[in-house]
């Protein structure tokens, strides 16, 4: 008998939404194996969670995740609530024998990434991490070509995720500059989606060397924690930001090729400029996120003459998912990504098989963002895996 997959959705605002227009659309653009049931989203403010209960296309909504969890009628936990509530929820859902989905960072640091990894082995239940990135056609592509040797050896993977949102010394101090809701800062809310896609790419990092710095030492405080906007009253009390603004860092992949990271929040002019280089014998490939729908590669093997960067329209039938989208060149967007990473998720519970990334993917990316902070604060190279 057809399945059909009871999910359950943990916070209601950027992620949130997200999320929920993904389930929405998964059933009109797929086919997957099992029916989706969107049961109930969680929030703590009873009027907002009502207010957005029906409008994201819930069946109803609770004001405690606890609740939810313990729900009979939900097989699937959704994790869009910051970093500091990652663990607690992701282990008891775990525990209620749900399959968990969470968004990333996978936790606040390692240790916890690793509770919360034996939690899901330990109660086997599926589990994926948000790294939307990968969800795009054109890094998909990406990593087809490489895995058909098109760049031969790799020798450099160069990543930047780039955006100017906190330049402003009064903007408040919102979750994202708050360690202990968040982790960390630059590094762990935009550097970890280029550590995974790296690692993704081109394999696990054995040793990294950074520097970071925050720009702004001190922000006006607002009075209730907002995402990424926000607004502190008139001679608003000021708050101490003990988060990243800025983090760059040298890395050498096991496999023994170099990379560069740079995350930042105080690149003036870039909004969302997640972007990365890999070069290899062959070839070498390009990726702007604000372009996803073009790949750039250049082929060694060309021509004398006539070589050169070309642009690859990722949009044709041929290319990754887009066979369920449009006609060829009417191009997809950021929204698609989550739609993609959430079709896989419920095709591996519909088909009882492990879905990537999945929480060991968060963990590993977890012990990058711990050895890079490690050896900043120790000035020296470390090695990720004595970590
Ligand atoms: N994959 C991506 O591209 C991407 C983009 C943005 C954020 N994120 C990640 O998504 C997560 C959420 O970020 P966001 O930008 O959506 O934040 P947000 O501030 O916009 O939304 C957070 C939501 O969590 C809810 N929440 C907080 N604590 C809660 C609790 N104890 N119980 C129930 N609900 C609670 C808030 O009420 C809010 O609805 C973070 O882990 C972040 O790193 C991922």
């Amino acid at each position: 008998m057809r399945k059909t997959i009871n999910v359950g959705l943990v916070g209601y605002k950027f992620m949130g939404k997200a999320h929920s227009n993904a389930f929405q659309r998964i059933g009109m653009f797929f086919d997957p194996d099992a029916d989706i049931c969107m049961k109930a989203i969680c929030g703590r403010d009873e009027a907002w969670v009502k207010s957005v209960a029906a409008k994201y296309g819930w069946q109803g909504y609770e004001t405690d995740w606890e609740k939810l969890v313990q729900r009979d009628d939900i097989d699937v936990i959704d994790i869009t609530a910051p970093s500091n509530v990652h663990k607690e929820i992701a282990i008891a859902a775990a525990q209620a024998g749900k399959h968990v989905f969470c968004e990333k960072p996978l936790a606040l640091n390692l240790a916890d990434a690793r509770e919360i990894t034996a939690a899901v082995k330990k109660y086997g239940v599926k589990n994926q991490i948000g790294f939307n990135y990968r969800f795009c056609p054109a890094v998909k592509l990406a990593k087809q070509m490489i895995e058909n040797g098109k760049l031969g050896r790799i020798f450099h993977f160069r990543g930047l995720y780039l955006q100017d949102w906190i330049i402003d010394p009064e903007f408040p101090k919102v979750w994202r500059l708050d360690k202990k809701v968040a982790g960390s800062g630059s590094l762990g809310d935009l550097g970890a989606h280029v550590i995974d896609i790296a690692r993704y790419l081109v394999g696990d990092i054995a040793r990294v060397v950074g520097m970071s710095k925050t720009f702004i030492t001190e922000r006006p405080l607002v009075e209730k924690m907002t995402g990424l906007s926000g607004k502190a009253a008139e001679n608003a009390p000021r708050g101490i930001v003990d988060v990243d603004d800025a983090t760059m860092f040298l890395g050498e992949f096991e496999n023994g090729a170099l990379m560069t990271l740079e995350a930042t929040r105080f690149a003036q002019g870039h909004k969302n400029a997640m972007s990365f280089e890999i070069n290899g014998e062959k070839g070498s490939i390009k990726f702007e996120f604000e372009r996803m729908n073009e790949l750039i590669y250049f082929n060694a093997d060309d021509e004398e003459g006539l070589q050169g960067y070309r642009t690859i329209q990722v949009s044709e039938g041929v290319h990754p998912y887009w066979s369920h989208w449009w006609p060829a060149g009417h191009v997809i967007g950021y929204e698609h990504t989550f739609v993609h990473e959430l079709y896989e998720f419920i095709q591996c519970i519909a088909n009882d098989k492990e879905a990537t990334p999945d929480f060991v993917d968060g963990e590993k990316c977890s012990q990058v963002i711990e050895a890079v902070e490690k050896s900043i604060e120790e000035r020296r190279w470390i090695e990720v895996n004595s970590l």
